[in-house]
C-alpha cells in the first residue's frame, strides 16, 4: 500500500511538471580543459534559443519567418574551439564587466588610476583580452518560470580582473517566454569597490538567416533622436548630436544600405555607432525595430539601458561558422543595447559607476514576430 501511494505521488508529479523542460547537454571542453555546456529553451510558438556557459553566449535563435519557415538567426560556431579562435568577434556573447571602449585603456576613480588591456589600438575594448566575460565559462543552471524556462548564469569576477578594482558578482537570466517569441535578458550585478560596469550582448543578426550574403538589405529604425560623435579611434567627443541631416537618421524605418556608403570611408567602415535612445528613464521602452523584408522577420529590441550601439557587422571577414556557413563583410549587424561607450571618461554621460551596497540592473528584450 505504501509503495502504491508512492507510486501514485511520483506520477502526479510527472503528470504535472511543465510539459517542455530545458535541454541540457555537453558542448564541450575549453582548451584549459573545463566543461562548456549548453541549454536548448524551446517554447510553443517555434522558437528555439541555444545558449552555451562560455560567455554566457547566445548560440542559436531559430524562429518562424512569414511562411513558417525556421531560421537561425544569429552568428556562432559548432564547437567550443570556434567560440576560442579568431573568427570569433563576440558572436552573441555577454560582453563586459565594460563592453565597447574606454579611451587609451585609462581612467580615474576615487583618486586612482587604472589602466587596462589595449585591445583594439590605441582603446581597450570589450572588457579585455584573457578573463573579459566573453571568455570565461559561466556558472550555469536550468531555471522554469511562469513566464517560461530558462538559464541563471552566473560569475564571480575577482577584484583586479583584466585591471578592474572590486570583485564583481554578476547574474544574467535568459528566458524565453511561453507565450509570445520573446527572449528576455535580466542582469544583475554586486561589487565591493566602486567600479564601471556596462553589460550587453553581442549578437549579430541575419533576420534572413545567419550566413546569407549580406544585411544592407533590411530595414532599421532607432528611438533615438542623438547620437555621440567619435573621433578616429571610435572614442566618443562628448558631443551628443542630432541624427537628423546625418547618415545615422534612422527615426524612420530605412534601408541600411541606403546610405551606409558614406560612412564606408570613416574609421568606422559603415555604422558602429552609440545612439542615446529618446527613453532615458530607466524603464523598459522600445529602442530598435530590424525587419527583412525578404523573409518578413521583425526584431524589436526593447531595453532598460541610454544607448544602443548599431553595428553593420563591418570587420567580418568571411570566417566559417555554424555548418559551415561564412560571415561575409556586413552579413549581419548587432544592436548592443548598454551605457554610452567610454562613459567613465565622460562625466556629462549617464554614469557607469557601481558602488557596494547599490544594484546593477538592466532588462533587455529581443522579441521576434513577422510581417
Ligand atoms: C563592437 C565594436 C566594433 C567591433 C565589434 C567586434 O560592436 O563597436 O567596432 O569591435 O564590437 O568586432
Amino acid at each position: 500500500m505504501k509503495w502504491l501511494g508512492m507510486f501514485f505521488l511520483m506520477a502526479v508529479a510527472v503528470a504535472t511538471s511543465p510539459a517542455t523542460a530545458v535541454e541540457v547537454s555537453m558542448f564541450g571542453k575549453t582548451k584549459d580543459g573545463e566543461d562548456v555546456h549548453e541549454y536548448v529553451l524551446k517554447n510553443e510558438h517555434g522558437m528555439t534559443v541555444s545558449l552555451i556557459s562560455r560567455g554566457a553566449t547566445i548560440r542559436q535563435i531559430i524562429v518562424p519567418d512569414r511562411d513558417g519557415k525556421l531560421a537561425d538567426v544569429v552568428n556562432g560556431f559548432d564547437d567550443v574551439a570556434g567560440y576560442e579562435g579568431e573568427g570569433n568577434q563576440y558572436f552573441g556573447n555577454a560582453t563586459g564587466r565594460v563592453c565597447n571602449r574606454i579611451a587609451k585603456g585609462r581612467f580615474t576613480l576615487d583618486g586612482k588610476e587604472y589602466s587596462l588591456a589595449i585591445n583594439n589600438d590605441p582603446n581597450h575594448l570589450h572588457g579585455g583580452v584573457e578573463r573579459s566575460l566573453d571568455k570565461v565559462v559561466w556558472n550555469a543552471k536550468p531555471i522554469e518560470t511562469k513566464a517560461g524556462e530558462g538559464v541563471a548564469f552566473r560569475y564571480v569576477s575577482p577584484d583586479g580582473e583584466e585591471g578592474y578594482p572590486g570583485k564583481l558578482t554578476i547574474s544574467i537570466r535568459y528566458v524565453l517566454l511561453n507565450d509570445k517569441n520573446q527572449l528576455r535578458m535580466t542582469y544583475r550585478a554586486e561589487t565591493d569597490k566602486a567600479t564601471p560596469v556596462n553589460l550587453t550582448n553581442h549578437s549579430y543578426f541575419n533576420l534572413g538567416g545567419e550566413g546569407s550574403a549580406t544585411v544592407i538589405d533590411h530595414e532599421l529604425k532607432l528611438e533615438a533622436d542623438k547620437y555621440t560623435p567619435t573621433d578616429d579611434t571610435l572614442i566618443p567627443t562628448g558631443e551628443i548630436a542630432d541624427v537628423a541631416g546625418t547618415p545615422l537618421d534612422f527615426r524612420k524605418s530605412t534601408r541600411i544600405g541606403d546610405r551606409i556608403e558614406k560612412l564606408t570611408d570613416t574609421a568606422a567602415l559603415g555604422y558602429d555607432h552609440n545612439f542615446v535612445l529618446n527613453n532615458q528613464s530607466g524603464e523598459l521602452a522600445l529602442a530598435a525595430t530590424l525587419k527583412d523584408p525578404k523573409s518578413g522577420r521583425v526584431l524589436e529590441v526593447h531595453t532598460t539601458e541610454p544607448g544602443i550601439q548599431f553595428y553593420s557587422g563591418n570587420f567580418l571577414m568571411g570566417q566559417k561558422g555554424k555548418g559551415g556557413k561564412q560571415y561575409a563583410h556586413r552579413s549581419a549587424c548587432c544592436l548592443e543595447d548598454q551605457h554610452y561607450p567610454d562613459s567613465v571618461n565622460h562625466p556629462n554621460f549617464p554614469s557607469t559607476i557601481l558602488q557596494p551596497g547599490e544594484k546593477y540592473e538592466k532588462t533587455a528584450v529581443y522579441s521576434f514576430r513577422t510581417e
